[in-house]
């Protein structure tokens, strides 16, 4: 544990242990350069408290990236909940205040949101004891609520970059596209597509929401296994990070890959990987921007949510810049998007 903070290259990292529940609290800072440290609440279980905090750093750094590339102003920071195995959901509430008042505590250091495993309920809760430091809280308690649909927008703005580096066109009518999560970016995301014109495909492992989705929508499910076989043009990964790697790039049949999912990589390598094989791969870093960029604009920057909206199609304009200097110089996407990013992170300005 001590060797992987000490090498991790972000500002600090706070751990608290709650022993009612004996869930581990982690909040890592990775870089305020250009501004306040902000990054959703994960809440999940883990296997050990070092894979929680490797998550964490690397949830952190995803998210000073995320901002910086986007040249918004705001700094990287992640936190993670680490639940136990066996976890009594009645102590939820009371563990989630607890939290909140670790947040307050460190007195405006550190603001968050919801990530996979919590919710705009879960930030009304945690608003109780963090407040002003919670943001997508319901509508009913002052807040934005669900950031999912404005990081479906935004995610859909860079797909039309990636369909006019692609085809020429921004245009998703007639493209195959498969979702990999219905969840809160999924679920709006395939709704955009759909209005576009797009054909959708879908895989998720809820059986409500794929009998839902399947029933209601007439959309094609694709079985988990099948996922990283099926021919489409573009991609979406939508759930969990880590899916590309060595073991599914090898058997991608896709031209892009976009979507809103964190941590898409396994590793740096993976980009060169997609690349050497001619996937075109939108950094999900630059392409999933759209919810904290809208809720954040909304709640402190006085925004309208159509300013939101309108601010969050920048998605494209950036991944098109970051695509002419991939193509220009020969660098993978990967590459190119956090050069960027860390010209605005690290160098004298
Ligand atoms: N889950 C969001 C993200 O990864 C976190 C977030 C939401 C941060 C809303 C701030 C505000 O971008």
């Amino acid at each position: 544990m001590e060797s992987l903070l000490k090498k991790w290259d972000g500002e600090e990292v706070i751990i608290r242990f709650d022993n009612l529940t004996k869930a581990w609290i982690i909040i890592a800072i990775h870089n305020t350069r250009l501004g306040i440290g902000t990054g959703g609440t994960r809440m999940k279980p883990y296997q050990n408290l070092q894979e929680a905090l490797q998550d964490a750093m690397k949830l952190a750094e995803g998210m000073s990236y995320k901002y910086a590339v986007s040249n918004f102003p705001r700094g990287g920071a992640k936190a993670v909940i680490a639940l136990p195995d066996k976890f009594d959901s009645t102590e939820r509430p009371d563990l989630l205040r607890r939290y909140g008042k670790l947040v307050c505590q460190l007195g405006g250091l550190f603001e968050t949101g919801p990530d996979v495993g919590t919710s705009p309920d879960d930030m009304d809760i945690i608003s109780e004891t963090g407040d002003p430091y919670i943001f997508c809280r319901t509508p009913q308690k002052g807040g934005a609520g669900d950031s999912g649909p404005a990081t479906a927008l935004g995610v859909f703005s860079g797909m039309q970059a990636v369909c006019e580096q692609l085809f020429n066109s921004p245009s998703l009518e007639a493209k195959r596209v498969l979702v990999q999560g219905a969840g809160s970016v999924g679920n709006p995301l395939i709704q955009l597509l759909r209005d576009a014109g797009a054909e959708v495909l879908f895989s998720d492992i809820d059986e409500a929401a794929i009998a839902h989705l399947q029933a209601k929508k007439g959309l094609k499910h694709i079985h988990p296994d099948k996922i990283f076989d099926t021919p489409c043009d573009i991609f979406a990964p939508c759930a969990l990070g880590g899916i590309l790697n060595k073991n599914t790039i090898p058997r991608l049949k896709c031209l892009a890959v976009a979507g809103g999912a964190n941590n898409q990589l396994s590793e740096p390598a993976d980009a060169e990987r997609l690349w050497g094989r001619q996937i075109l791969y939108a950094p999900d870093f630059a392409i999933n921007i759209g919810g904290a960029m809208a809720i954040i604009g909304i709640e402190t920057m006085g925004w309208s949510r159509a300013e939101a909206d309108k601010n969050v199609t920048s998605v494209r304009q950036t991944l098109k810049h970051i695509f002419a200097i991939a193509t220009a110089e020969g660098i993978n996407t990967d590459v190119a998007a956090r050069r960027i990013a860390r010209s605005r992170l690290f160098e004298d300005q």
